[in-house]
């Protein structure tokens, strides 16, 4: 008899990938996944820690899900991801509906979690193994539902910014072998995925083993852009500081991949950027922007910032409009800062008031968005190529991605999914291009 399972993903794309992997692992106990927690027996819920806001989302989504509980005593309810790994315990004493926990690290261990489960204990498992767990996963067996996939090809981060929880939550730096990527590549490829987005907290610090030696992932985009029917490859996130030569030089010359990069540098104060211990300077920031648009000159660069960093004076804020000028950023992800718990920031003086922050963070997100707005606008008139993806909210509309990571809509047939097609764009809307099939 197959069981139901219903699985929620809160967070970065690499939970995202998380969440595929550990149906596919609780698959071969025999649950099939839903689409909705009703009519589940069992939900799991993959969460973020990242900001105060998504780590309390947790206990609220929990405290939903009681109801589901006294209607099926036999719901079993689970925690993955982040939160799991950082508040395990406490998720357990405070919410009694939970009967597991598991972190990013060790949900290879699922299948047998889930048998303790059944016999009516309690499970957690927030360890930092020794083996590999993708090694102990099953293979990728449901088919994908789309033409694009995520594969994570670095995991964890030893970099340890001062406002961060990933190198609490996901544990240090470790890359996945070549040769299984280079295989999970071609399987994906295999199931009708034509565009690959590679992913890691750091995945440009990536040095895996090869058939010859290390890899770094210039080296690996090169190799995957070997496989036939792969058609793009993109990566996320990066750090300024490994943005090596090699990389920068398969943004001018490897056709695959794609002319968007996704490059964070938080803030454009070298004070706040020093606090923050991202080991950069704005200067240098700018100067490694020039060389990668000299290599790729119609790259599309998005990025993340942080607004009311403990010391953050209004010159220091007035410093990341600054930079943000010079730069000019396509789009771009911008945050109040969100004291953590165990992150050194969390201890510092000069927290800055929340009003202040909101204000300089509505500030940001104005200069931003005229910018997101001008290259949306500037589109206008010209031609991409775009996957198809999914049917659009109009009826006989189409709806994919163009080479920028912009969702461009068209009037076209249904059997267009899956299919790269060139496209003019004829308008701009607020987040998304409208074009007309060439
Ligand atoms: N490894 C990536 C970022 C991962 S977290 C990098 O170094 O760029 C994604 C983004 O969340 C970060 O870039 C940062 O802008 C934001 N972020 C992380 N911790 C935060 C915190 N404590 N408060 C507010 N934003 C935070
Ligand atoms: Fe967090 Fe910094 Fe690591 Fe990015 S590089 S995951 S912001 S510690
Ligand atoms: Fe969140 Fe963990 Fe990703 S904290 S951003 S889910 S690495």
């Amino acid at each position: 008899m197959t069981k139901k399972l219903f699985v929620k993903t809160y967070g970065c794309q690499m939970n995202v990938y998380d969440s595929e992997r550990m149906a596919e692992a609780l698959g071969a106990g025999g649950y099939e996944q839903i689409d909705t927690p009703e009519g589940a027996d069992m939900i799991l819920l993959n969460t973020c820690h990242i900001r105060e806001k998504a780590a309390e989302k947790v206990y609220s989504e929990l405290g939903r899900l009681r109801p589901l509980r006294e209607a099926n005593p036999d719901l079993k309810i689970g925690v993955a991801g982040c939160v799991a790994q950082a508040e395990g315990e406490e998720i357990m004493r405070r919410q009694p509906l939970v009967d597991l926990v598991v972190g990013p690290q060790t949900y290879h261990r699922l299948p047998a979690m889930m048998e303790a489960v059944d016999r009516g204990e309690k499970a957690l498992d927030t360890d930092f193994p020794e083996e590999d767990k993708f090694a102990h996963l099953p293979k990728l067996r449901t088919p994908k539902r789309g033409p694009t996939a995520f594969l994570t090809v670095q995991e964890g981060c030893d970099k340890f910014c001062a406002f961060c929880v990933v190198p609490y939550t996901r544990g240090a730096e470790v890359s996945r072998p070549a040769d299984r990527l280079m295989g999970e590549a071609r399987a994906l490829v295999d199931r009708g995925v034509r565009e690959i987005t590679l992913l890691g907290q750091n995945v440009n610090a990536y040095h895996g083993a090869g058939p010859d030696g290390e890899w770094g992932l210039a080296r690996l985009i090169r190799e995957m852009a070997g496989i036939d029917g792969l058609d793009r490859i993109r990566f996320t996130t990066s750090h300024p500081n490994d943005m090596e030569d090699d990389l920068i030089a398969a943004h001018g010359d490897c056709d695959k991949l794609m002319p968007y990069l996704h490059l964070p540098v938080q803030s454009g104060s070298d004070k706040i950027l020093k606090a923050m211990n991202r080991k950069h300077t704005a200067e240098q920031y700018i100067r490694l922007i020039e060389r990668i648009r000299a290599a790729r000159p119609d790259l599309l660069l998005s990025g993340d910032f942080i607004v009311g960093f403990p010391g953050e004076t209004e010159d220091d804020f007035q410093a990341t409009l600054d930079l943000v000028n010079a730069v000019g950023y396509g789009t771009a992800y911008s945050f109040k800062y969100s004291s953590r718990p165990g992150t050194p920031a969390a201890e510092r003086k000069g927290q800055v008031s929340d009003a202040e922050a909101s204000e300089r963070l509505q500030r940001l997100q104005a200069l931003l968005g005229e910018q997101q707005r001008a290259t949306q606008d500037s589109m206008v008139g010209r031609r991409v190529q775009v996957l198809f993806e999914k049917t659009g909210r109009e009826p006989g509309q189409m709806v994919g991605k163009s080479e920028y990571l912009h969702a461009v809509h068209v009037d076209g047939p249904e059997d267009l999914r899956g299919e790269i097609a060139a496209v003019e764009i004829v308008a701009s809307r607020s987040n998304s291009l409208a074009g007309r099939l060439i």
